[in-house]
């Protein structure tokens, strides 16, 4: 897929030392994971608060700090040849909410590689939600958020990885809906003919791998997917969850009115309480968008990645084995 930026030229040199933001969270823990175990150095940024969160590995050094400190983010990247930037807001009211990390985050983080001299390559996890910025304002902040990172990157070599939804152990958002799956309800939001791509988050953290020991051009934008062409609709969720729980699943449409009432309602507590929401309107425009399907072709021609695992074998890795 992609790509609406210019491309550079190539990097060969090897990389031993990467730094990695968002290793507290889903994605970013999972590609940490990956990493150590191919012996890199690793050095992890996490926010003070989520020192809890911290796991130890011999080859993985933790710098505290966080997006909007420009010195802790100096100690991350010192000795890096590579970045791997996971870090994101993913709840929020407005754009707002989202900037400080999803947008100003990205240029701080790209000023400090470029500080390095030593940092040459920068991965920047942004999300197919890019490809549409009107929807949310989540989506916006990650479109601008790849504006950013192509402004100020100056002699980075920089890509851009746009996943669709990312599920497997750890993540809590499409959680529920699989759960429900699984106990043979699937809700699905207003959009009849809805097509979506998927990628389980082994095969995610892999891509990463992939794009570290390859000499990927410079400017390249790719999405990812689990290599199933046109991805999944609602009913195909149904059919293969079906298949997996051996169980009948029976699909309840829930109106797009009905779940922005809802989003509407949930958004205004949020303002009062002052805490960040998942579910928002924006958020319902992005479920009922009838088009997230995406490919993996481009980024597997320049990597030589290969998604392992589709639907039906995430589902299996995740409840029955
Ligand atoms: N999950 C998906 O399906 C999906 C799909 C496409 C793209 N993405 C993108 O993938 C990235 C990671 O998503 P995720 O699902 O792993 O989310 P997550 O579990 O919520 O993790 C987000 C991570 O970012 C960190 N973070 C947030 N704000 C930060 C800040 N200001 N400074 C430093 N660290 C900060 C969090 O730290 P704390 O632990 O301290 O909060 C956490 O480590 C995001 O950029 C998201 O947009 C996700």
């Amino acid at each position: 897929m992609p790509t609406d930026f210019p491309l550079k030229s190539r990097q060969t040199r090897p990389v031993h030392c990467v730094g990695v933001t968002g290793g507290t969270g889903f994605i970013g823990k999972a590609i940490i994971h990956q990493l150590t175990q191919a012996k890199l150095a690793v050095r992890a940024l996490v926010r003070p608060a989520s020192r809890s969160a911290c796991f130890d590995h011999p080859h993985l050094t933790w710098v505290s700090g966080h997006l909007g400190d420009s010195q802790s983010l100096q100690r991350l990247v010192a000795g890096t040849d590579a970045l791997v930037h996971c870090a994101g807001a993913v709840r929020g009211r407005n754009l707002a909410d989202f900037a400080p990390t999803n947008i100003d985050g990205v240029a701080n983080l790209v000023r400090a590689a470029r500080g390095t001299g030593t940092c040459r390559r920068f991965l920047h996890l942004s999300s197919l939600a890019a490809r549409e910025p009107h929807l949310s304002a989540y989506a916006a902040s990650k479109n601008q958020g790849e504006r950013v990172l192509q402004k100020e990157a100056g002699d980075l070599c920089w890509t851009i990885l746009r996943p669709p939804a990312v599920y497997g152990p750890g993540e809590r958002e499409l959680l529920p809906l699989l759960q429900w799956l699984r106990r043979g309800l699937l809700f699905t939001p207003g959009a009849e003919a809805g097509r979506f791509s998927m990628i389980f988050i082994s095969d995610l953290a892999g891509a990463v791998q992939n794009w570290l020991q390859s000499d990927t051009d410079c400017g390249g934008c790719y999405t990812l997917d689990d290599g199933t062409p046109q991805g999944y609709t609602w009913d195909d969720l149904r059919d293969i969850g079906r298949d997996v729980f051996s169980r009948s699943v029976h699909r309840i449409k829930v109106p797009a009115s009905l779940l922005g009432a809802v989003a509407g309602f949930n958004l205004a507590l949020a303002r009062l309480g002052g805490y960040r929401p998942m579910l928002t309107p924006g958020k319902v425009r992005e479920l009922c968008h009838p088009d997230w399907v995406c490919d993996h072709r481009e980024f597997s021609r320049v990597t030589g990645w290969q998604p392992q695992v589709v639907l039906a074998e995430g589902l299996c890795r995740l409840f029955v084995r």
